[in-house]
């Protein structure tokens, strides 16, 4: 089953897993893999387009001419769903917290070349950013536009689904390619949508891993009931009831997102400069290397030297240049 729209083909294949002999070594786990889901192939790549795939199918099955979505100025997720609109012909709203651009780097310069309207909506938090996202769809909608909008970080049931389906073919590829079945999967946090989409995944074809995310926002409370709430949504797209849902939550954790979220923070930083050293494979400051952090972290105090890791790799590369000033 999967939703009625359909697909709109983004990503350039499935993306590779590969060994990372040296970073496992470092970090005394007995393999380490990523997941190359930076390497989505569109738009500097990043976990969004697998929702976005279903999202734009979605608009357009709809005949939506206009997307709005909606995050912070450095967004990868209105960044990348910018990029999806051009590529189907749709002209693009991104609407951001707070009331100052910032420095025209990394994901907004690559909006500002895309000729995407960005607008300063004053506010801050998903919610109220959502409020304001369909405002502006009433006025869109004033101008004869057919507005579709996108929640922030794509994470809705449509969007989500696109990470149930990630988890079916990253078991695919370790049947057809003879890697080991992971003990544990690790991925950073933001919204929630892509780790309640491979929990839901792993309801519909169960595997054994332990699906660890990391939290780049919200404390864990607050995380985990968003999560709930992803999961209990994505269920009936997927053809599973509430009661169907045995498994509790994946395991989360709080405890590496530095000062504040949107803030490099010292181990995280250490973490990328790790990863790049040992395997020559670059992370970002404010999703992926904080979750490598978590990952070094978790792998020395829970003893992991008998488990086979993988470290799902969602992107935001293009965040790293804003943030030079805090990595040197
Ligand atoms: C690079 C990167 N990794 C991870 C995430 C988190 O994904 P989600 O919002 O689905 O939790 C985001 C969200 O924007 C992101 O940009």
């Amino acid at each position: 089953m999967q939703p009625a729209s359909g697909k709109y083909s983004l990503l350039w294949g499935e993306t590779p897993i590969q060994p990372l002999p040296r970073f496992a070594e470092k970090i005394g786990v007995k393999s380490c893999w990523i997941k190359r889901d930076d390497l989505t192939g569109f738009a500097f790549g990043g976990n969004k387009l697998r929702k976005l795939e279903y999202l734009l199918a979605d608009a357009l099955s709809q005949k939506c001419d206009l997307i709005i979505t909606g995050g912070s100025p450095q967004s990868n997720h209105a960044r990348l769903t910018a990029a999806a609109a051009r590529r189907a012909g749709l002209d693009v709203w991104l609407c951001f917290a707070g009331n100052t651009l910032g420095q025209v780097q990394g994901n907004l310069l690559l909006d500002q070349l895309m000729d995407a309207r960005l607008i300063l909506t004053g506010v801050y938090g998903s919610e109220d950013l959502l409020t304001a996202m369909h405002e502006q769809a009433e006025a869109a909608r004033r101008e004869g536009y057919r507005p579709y909008v996108i929640p922030v970080g794509g994470s809705s049931p449509v969007g989500d689904y696109g990470y149930v389906k990630a988890w079916e073919s990253c078991w695919q590829q370790v049947r057809e390619e003879g890697l080991p079945s992971f003990d544990r999967i690790v991925l950073p946090v933001g919204s929630g949508g892509t780790i309640a989409g491979l929990w839901v995944g792993n309801q519909l074809n169960p595997a054994p891993a332990r699906l660890t995310g990391i939290s780049a926002w919200m404390e864990k409370d607050e995380l985990e009931q968003e999560i709930y709430r992803l999961i209990r949504d994505l269920l009936p797209y997927v053809g599973l009831e509430t009661a169907d849902w045995t498994e509790g939550l994946p395991e989360l954790h709080d405890d590496y997102i530095g000062r504040k979220y949107g803030v490099p923070s010292p181990d995280g930083n250490e973490a990328i400069r790790l990863l790049a050293q040992t395997e020559g494979i670059f992370t970002d400051p404010i999703y992926t290397g904080k979750a490598l952090a978590g990952l070094i972290d978790i792998a020395a105090k829970q003893d992991c030297s008998e488990e086979h890791v993988l470290f799902w790799h969602t992107g935001g590369t293009p965040a790293l240049f804003t943030h030079a000033a805090s990595m040197t």
